[in-house]
């Protein structure tokens, strides 16, 4: 499918107001999107602070980067990168630190999700492709067709967080080779026992899973998120949007351990380790989207934003 074939829709971002109020937007400092996708809200920190500022816009994704260059038209230096390359992307643009605070909106943008052709629905039929980045070599077709059925099991368990995953893992081996979206997720159906307690699609944690796997999405948040901590000046924000468990997880460790500010043994009377907070956790607990925004969003739904500000660097104790 081209560009002007697909559904005509906007990509409503989520808890946008929730986002600008932790980014605590001021002027003149350097804010970087690194998942700028159609631009929801990047074009929002732009028009609220009338464009006093630099900004970064960064998504994996050629198509979306595209369209969203139309949209943005030179009020945004626009990276096709991975945010895990977030210091390459950096230096590119000339710049050292990141002055104002960097916004990730996690996951799939629903025009991804939407166009069959990129093999993420189960619900409408394409190729099992899954990338983000459609340069890269990986699709979820090579790996359904060619991982071990343990190495199926170990994602399905793990990234799709599916109790049935051995049975899948069988079903798949014994079926392949796949090659549609619809097919495989007809087979995770016959493998799922349907529930009362979940509504949601059969096919929906084994899809996930997948989608993680084909993108290393895990290993690119853990990496980006250290990165963009050294990276942040003092009073930085950082600001980041999840949508399932996997990765909220992954925030608030990582948002913790960038806080402690020692990690000496607890009876060491002395502290000999050089560990110094370098963050303040703002969300205790993660802000979710309110009801209204929910039944206007069903994306919403399960969103969860958690942020932090950069420290001044500290002596040793
Ligand atoms: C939920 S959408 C963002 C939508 C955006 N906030 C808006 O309002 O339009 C997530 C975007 O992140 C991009 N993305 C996902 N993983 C990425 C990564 N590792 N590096 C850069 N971009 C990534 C996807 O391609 C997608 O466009």
């Amino acid at each position: 499918m081209n560009e002007s074939e697909l559904p005509v829709f906007n990509h409503v971002p989520v808890m946008l107001d929730e986002a600008m109020e932790q980014l605590n937007l001021h002027p003149g400092k350097l804010w970087v999107d690194a998942t700028a996708g159609y631009g929801g809200h990047l074009q929002e920190m732009i028009k609220r602070l009338n464009g006093d500022g630099k900004f970064i816009g960064i998504d994996r994704d050629n198509q979306t980067l595209s369209l969203l260059k139309e949209k943005i038209s030179g009020k945004a230096n626009l990276f096709h990168a991975n945010y895990s390359d977030i210091e390459s992307v950096l230096e590119q643009a000339g710049e050292t630190q990141i002055t104002g605070g960097i916004l990730a909106d996690l996951g799939v943008s629903s025009r991804q999700l939407d166009d069959a052709d990129r093999g993420f629905s189960f619900l409408r039929d394409g190729p099992l492709d899954m990338r983000m980045d459609q340069t890269q070599a990986l699709t979820a077709e090579k790996i359904v067709n060619s991982y071990s059925e343990k190495e199926l099991a170990e994602i399905i368990f793990i990234y799709g967080e599916e109790r049935h995953s051995r049975r899948i893992a069988k079903r798949i081996v014994e079926n392949r080779p796949f090659k549609n979206t619809l097919e495989l997720a007809d087979l995770v159906r016959s493998c799922v026992r349907p529930s009362k307690f979940d509504e949601s699609h059969p096919a929906t944690r084994t899809f996930q899973a997948l989608r993680i796997e084909v993108n290393d999405e895990l290993g690119n948040l853990k990496s980006f998120l250290r990165k963009g901590i050294e990276l942040l000046a003092p009073g930085g924000r950082f600001v980041v949007i999840t949508f399932h468990s996997l990765e909220d997880r992954i925030v608030k460790q990582i948002f913790k351990e960038a806080a402690l500010n020692c990690i000496c043994p607890p009876r060491q009377p002395i502290c000999t380790c050089t560990k110094r907070s370098q963050l303040l956790v703002i969300t205790r607990k993660p802000i979710v989207a309110d009801i209204k925004e929910v039944l206007a969003n069903p994306r919403a739904r399960s969103a969860k934003l958690r942020a932090g500000e950069k420290l001044v660097s500290q002596e040793n104790h």
